[in-house]
């Protein structure tokens, strides 16, 4: 299928944490759905000019983009720069979301703040200058039948509780209600707003679940479909959830977890 017969032809989309990982992974499925995108990054320059080759290869546009998502300046700062450069946005995935680790009785409070700072201030500092773009723009029928589509990056932790990751699971749920709230107050203006939930998915933040046989094994109690998850998964979904196809969907989380969410431990068991 060639990009302009993509579900996302023509639309601006901005990617926060992109330069790795799930992000990496939407980037690239949104180029070849047929957007321009916004490949952000924080730090590595160089992993992000990577994904933007592979856009290009691919036919796509975009540009990489340095913000700190927990920057109200640089966010703004970002969103400036992509309507210079294409003219709006049209879809943001609320992307960027870091693990600091810790048995909760160790958690410092820079962990803790660091954590809800990019996990959820983050969401709502870019959602917002999403919303007021959207709200300038309002809907063109050639591009979407929406004024604007928010596509949040949460985990199957915004609903099973997570020991020793406090920190991560409290910012999800955090993102959950974010998620909802704004999807219940812009549904009016034609704004969509919904989650993806994965599961695990093969990607840096979780190395340690699945480098050796061992723990890939352990990993795999967790899943009843029986594989680990891979970045096409997510971006598959998350291309969906942003097109037209899912017009009438709006304040949910598709989870994309191979069943983690199904308590796989009473498959044989209770
Ligand atoms: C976490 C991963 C974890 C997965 C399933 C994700 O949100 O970032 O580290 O493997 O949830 O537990």
């Amino acid at each position: 299928m060639s990009r302009s017969q993509g579900k996302l032809y023509g639309q601006v989309a901005i990617i926060t944490g992109a330069s790795s990982g799930i992000g990496a992974g939407i980037a690239t499925a949104y180029a070849e759905a047929g957007a321009r995108v916004v490949i952000n990054y924080s730090s590595s320059e160089d992993k992000a000019k990577k994904v933007l080759e592979e856009v290009l290869q691919l036919g796509g546009e975009g540009f990489i983009c340095k913000a700190d998502v927990s920057k109200e300046g640089q966010v703004r700062e970002m969103f400036r720069e992509a309507i210079d450069r294409f003219g709006t946005v049209d879809i943001l995935v609320n992307n960027a979301g870091l693990q600091k680790d810790a048995p909760f009785h160790e958690l410092s409070l820079e962990e803790w703040n660091r954590v809800l700072a990019i996990n959820l201030t983050g969401q709502f500092l870019c959602a917002r200058e999403a919303v007021r773009e959207f709200l300038r723009r309002g809907v063109v029928p050639e591009r979407s039948k929406a004024a604007g589509k928010i596509v949040c990056m949460s985990s199957v932790h915004e609903t099973i509780p997570w020991a020793g990751h406090a920190n991560y699971a409290a910012s999800k749920g955090g993102v959950m209600m974010l998620m909802k709230s704004i999807a219940q107050e812009y549904a009016p203006k034609k704004i969509r707003v919904n989650s993806i939930g994965p599961g695990a998915i093969r990607t840096p933040i979780n190395h340690g679940a699945w480098k050796t046989p061992e723990a890939y094994r352990n990993l795999l109690k967790l899943i009843p479909s029986k594989r680990i998850g891979e970045v096409e998964d997510v971006g598959k979904a998350a291309v969906w959830l942003a097109s037209d196809d899912a017009d009438y969907v709006n304040g949910i989380t598709l989870f994309v977890d191979g069943g983690m969410l199904l308590y796989p431990g009473f498959e044989d068991n209770g």
